[in-house]
């Protein structure tokens, strides 16, 4: 049934309140005390969850407000308005507490009863939001050749809440999965998938199992072997150059990682698949641009060669603005002009209304600095 006048089990919000409010009208009109018929006294009614147990489950101070004007005290009034309760079948008991509240404890069986009907019905009672809006959830963002970690799977799973509750209330989201799948990092990682490749006949998967070694041992080569970390960085530029065989290279490592990942999320009932996946690389093309226009708009500036965002908000030791670098004396970008591009993105080719970034705490202040930015 589409019409939600009709059929409707229950008040949509507040139900607990709104049964005690109603109840507390029908007694406090039989008392005929000046002015609590308005309806503009409906706020006198007002009732509170309690905050401890032994209070019960709302409470009310209706006595005290009204004592004023029906001339008795609080407490009096209290006990008369106790009196007056309609017969039903949700209250089992009344106390009156402190200086005249009224504290009222629900029949267990009748929450019971409610709860029940939530768990039956599909929506829970839960109405859908007046102003849907276009939401990008930004969550998960594992790194490319990396598994991922504890803090991986925090973001994993309070952003796939998230993502769902959103969802769920009418809203349009848009799962951001922002991987770390660009970087010089990829040129050892290049270097060491060709040399694994060429020594064993076997296919890449199974020497990738384990991502964690082969990103340690990519690293130890780096570290270790001069023709190997030359070769490396002979690939980072193949690959920012677009190079074919790089960028296919490339493009095995995030989909095993990607693979890998997605048995993870398929195991732990995660909403994420591959087309959500919107990496760092998504947002290459447009930092040149980025770092232009901030110098355009002079907000950067040239500073020993780097580009640089000087930002009052962030100082140094010596109470000097910070400097954040968008873009290094060697040409390369940052993980802060990524986010700057990637904001850009959301906000201009997504129309995102909201964005909701579930990251580790620790990157608070690169986000701040990249949308202060
Ligand atoms: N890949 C990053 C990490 O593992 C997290 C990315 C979070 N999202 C973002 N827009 N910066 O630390």
């Amino acid at each position: 049934m589409n019409d939600n006048t009709r059929n409707q089990p229950m008040p949509k919000e507040n139900m607990l309140n709104i049964t005690i409010e109603k109840l507390l009208r029908q007694a406090v009109e039989t008392l005929q005390i000046p002015d609590i018929t308005s309806p503009e006294a409906g706020h006198l009614l007002k009732s509170e969850r309690t905050r401890e147990y032994n209070h019960g489950d709302i409470s009310s101070n209706v006595a005290m407000r009204l004592a004023k004007n029906a001339r008795q005290n609080p407490k009096q009034l209290a006990a008369t308005i106790i009196d007056q309760l309609p017969d039903n079948e949700f209250i089992e008991r009344v106390e009156i507490a402190g200086p005249g509240f009224i504290n009222f404890f629900f029949r267990k069986e009748w929450l019971a009863k409610i709860v029940y009907k939530m768990a039956s019905e599909e929506r829970a009672n839960i109405s859908k939001a007046d102003t849907p809006m276009r939401v990008v959830v930004d969550y998960s963002a594992p790194n490319v050749a990396k598994e991922m970690h504890v803090g991986h799977i925090r973001s994993t799973i309070i952003g796939d809440t998230m993502a769902r509750t959103l969802e769920f209330l009418g809203h349009t989201v848009i799962r951001a999965n922002h991987i770390g799948d660009w970087g010089t990092q990829f040129g050892m990682l290049i270097a060491h998938l060709e040399e694994v490749q060429s020594m064993s006949g076997e296919p890449e998967n199974r020497q990738l199992k384990d991502l964690e070694i082969f990103y340690r041992e990519a690293k130890r080569r780096y570290d270790t072997d001069e023709t190997f970390s030359e070769q490396a960085r002979n690939y980072v530029v193949r690959l920012q150059g677009g190079d074919e065989w790089c960028l296919s290279q490339w493009e095995t490592l995030v989909d095993i990682t990607m693979s890998q990942n997605q048995l993870s999320y398929d195991r732990l009932g995660v909403s994420l698949s591959r087309k959500d996946t919107m990496g760092e690389s998504l947002y290459n093309h447009m930092l040149p641009m980025v770092v232009d226009d901030l110098v355009q708009k002079g907000i950067a500036n040239s500073d020993q060669g780097a580009v640089v965002v000087f930002l009052d908000k962030y100082k140094t030791k010596d109470g000097a603005p910070m400097g954040v670098i968008v873009q290094k004396k060697d040409g390369a970008f940052l993980y802060t002009t990524t986010d700057i591009a990637c904001v850009k993105y959301r906000y201009d080719k997504l129309h995102a209304e909201r964005i909701i970034y579930c990251i580790d705490s620790r990157q608070a202040q690169h986000l701040d600095q990249a949308w202060t930015i």
